[in-house]
């Protein structure tokens, strides 16, 4: 059976793209797969964020996982900081990775852009991440677009380690979701949803509630030829709203255009669809943020399944680097 890692930041809430685009995979991937997945708040100490905030935010994406239907019954699920063999390997593995190799990194780049006091957890991210996925002898990473010249260095490392040392790691590849749909914002169809761009009318967040998903998609941008056909470069706007429609419906943005006559027809039915489709979500989500001691167990028992396959990698590349094992 393959085995699939993939991590999510607790760096504010969810949004749509979030969830068609990894959550919703991450949910059927349980069912075919050992599937290990992770609430990475190690690497959300990058950024600045108050510590309260941090600790809410952790808890609050696993209350949203589990009500988007990860099922502790089925895979792995756990926080980043409970499985101390994260931090163990990824310092052995920073002295596999080069300073170029890191140096290159286009996020790096970004997020770095011209900030005085860059945190050096920024830019040895992705050697934590890579730390992330090895451990678990992943061999899918869904992951998305983004992350594609992370999952590549995740390679280059494992391989690189294991001629130097011996066959220690499996070398993953990344999965970038066949189904998932790229949800872009509903101001800029031009640019992906994302939760770092402020445009609070271009993000639906999937605990938004009913009213507000209304609003926002009779607010989305489209055009003004008035024509309901599925064009992404010709028609980004409305190519968006017919894609979350598919996502929501399983079916064909396509086929679903040539329903449609009316663009506020069709804005109608998406905001029906999504409110619909988040529903249930939005009722577990209630259940479960009423018991985080619940939370809290669940994330304990992720945490000692995920310590027994990630401390057996660790003590793998410990031996081939030459570390003394105690007696
Ligand atoms: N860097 C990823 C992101 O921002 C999150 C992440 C951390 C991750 N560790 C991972 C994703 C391991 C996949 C596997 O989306």
């Amino acid at each position: 059976m393959a085995r699939v890692l993939s991590g999510i930041q607790p760096s504010g809430d969810l949004h749509l793209g979030n969830y068609f685009g990894a959550v919703r995979n991450w949910v059927s991937d349980q069912e075919r797969t050992d599937a290990f997945f992770c609430v990475v708040d190690l690497h959300a100490l990058t950024q600045s964020l108050d510590p309260e905030d941090l600790r809410r935010q952790s808890l609050d994406l696993a209350c949203v996982l589990l009500a988007a239907g990860i099922d502790p019954e089925k895979c792995t699920l756990f926080l980043q900081s409970h499985v101390p063999s994260h931090q163990q390997l990824a310092w052995i593995l920073e002295c596999s990775a080069t300073f170029g190799e890191l140096k290159r990194m286009t996020q790096f780049k970004d997020k770095a852009g011209d900030q005085e006091a860059v945190r050096v957890g920024l830019f040895t991210y992705p050697v934590l991440m890579a730390a992330d996925i090895l451990l678990y002898d992943a061999n899918e990473v869904p992951v998305g677009d983004d992350q594609r010249q992370h999952l590549e260095l995740t390679r280059e490392i494992a391989n690189r380690f294991n001629n130097r040392y011996g066959q220690t790691f499996v070398v993953p590849t990344a999965t970038i979701p066949k189904v998932g749909a790229r949800v872009m914002d509903l101001q800029h169809p031009e640019r992906k949803m994302s939760k770092s761009v402020n445009s609070p009318l271009g993000t639906i967040g999937i605990l938004d509630k009913p009213v507000e998903i209304e609003k926002k998609i009779k607010k989305a941008v489209t055009d003004n030829d008035g024509i309901v056909s599925f064009d992404v470069e010709a028609k980004p706007g409305l190519a968006n709203l017919l894609t979350l429609f598919g996502a929501c419906l399983g079916e064909d943005p396509e086929e679903i255009s040539k329903r449609y006559e009316r663009y506020g027809d069709l804005k109608k039915d998406v905001a029906e669809a999504l409110i619909e489709s988040l529903r249930p979500l939005q009722e577990r989500y209630q259940t479960f943020s009423a018991d985080i001691p619940e939370v809290l167990r669940i994330l304990h028992h992720g945490a000692l399944k995920a310590r027994e396959v990630a401390e057996v990698t660790y003590q793998r590349a410990a031996d081939a680097v030459g570390l003394v094992s105690e007696a």
